[in-house]
């Protein structure tokens, strides 16, 4: 089914929370499976459910909250989205506009975006963080297919500083400030739910993805089209299909995650700080 949505549509959601907390916010995070736990740490937090805000998505994986946090985080005023949206989970790409428009709408010009990957590059570890360079989809549309609006952005624009090299280069700075080592790459979409098989891994690997993952770039280029400016951040989780000798399991990314939150909550406390 072709979706199409207004303008209007996104600014219902958008006007609904901006009239609950008065202010508009400097930038926006789009946390991943298991890394929401930095909402925990907003300041003067207001929480939102995804249920109470109109127009919205509602999500429906075990790891991921589903509220929206706004509040002050290193000094700046945020939208934490702690919850994100999947194609996996029967979203269509269209759909999957809604999140970084609203946040957007919501005066974000920036978005920090963070999800688990699976480590296609051999060379990377389980736990690495992985800055992304750039990302490659080749399965399924593109979320802004249909009816373009031009209040957000031109139809055709162009991609090739979408991961802002920008905010690469203040992540790395941010990263030697606290002694972390980060990879940078390619991220690799594959839609999911299940992880992929070892010959797709080594066919990411020879078309040259780094790591592989089953979110962010609908959100990364929506974000693009809209002119905000998009980090990404990608922790390995473990190692992509027919690295290891063993079977993927969400127990394991879930676990890598819990280990490596606190490690990736100081790197973007330190980001937002720098941000401008
Ligand atoms: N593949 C796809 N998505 C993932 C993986 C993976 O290996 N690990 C965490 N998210």
């Amino acid at each position: 089914m072709q979706r199409s949505y207004s303008y209007d549509f996104f600014k219902t959601s958008a006007d609904y929370v901006l009239a609950r907390s008065g202010y508009t916010v400097d930038l926006a995070l789009i946390l991943g499976s298991s890394l929401g736990s930095l909402a925990e740490e907003i300041v003067n937090p207001i929480v939102i459910d995804y249920a109470d805000i109109p127009n919205f998505l509602q999500t429906t994986v075990d790891s991921h909250a589903g509220k929206l946090i706004l509040g002050d985080l290193s000094g700046k005023k945020v939208a934490c989205m702690s919850g994100r949206f999947h194609y996996y989970e029967g979203y269509d790409f269209e759909q999957l506009v809604i999140p970084v428009r609203f946040c957007h709408l919501l005066g974000a010009k920036t978005v920090i975006l963070t999800n688990a990957a699976g480590a296609v590059n051999t060379s990377f570890k389980i736990g690495d963080i992985m800055l992304i360079e750039d990302h490659i989809k080749l399965i399924g549309g593109s979320p802004l297919r249909g009816k373009n609006i031009n209040e957000f952005g031109p139809r055709f624009f162009d991609v090739s500083d979408m991961y802002s090299r920008e905010l690469r280069d203040t992540a790395k700075k941010c990263a030697a400030r606290i002694n972390m080592k980060l990879r940078e790459g390619v991220y690799f979409y594959m839609p999911g739910p299940q992880f992929e098989s070892p010959a797709e891994i080594r066919a990411i690997r020879t078309l040259g993805g780094d790591a592989v993952g089953m979110s962010t770039v609908t959100e990364a280029i929506t974000a693009a089209h809209c002119g905000m400016k998009v980090l990404g951040l990608s922790l390995m989780t473990n190692m992509a299909a027919g690295v290891l000798d063993q079977a993927l399991t969400v127990e394991e990314v879930d676990a890598t995650a819990a280990l490596t939150s606190e490690k990736f909550k100081e790197l973007i406390r330190e980001i937002v700080q720098e941000i401008a």
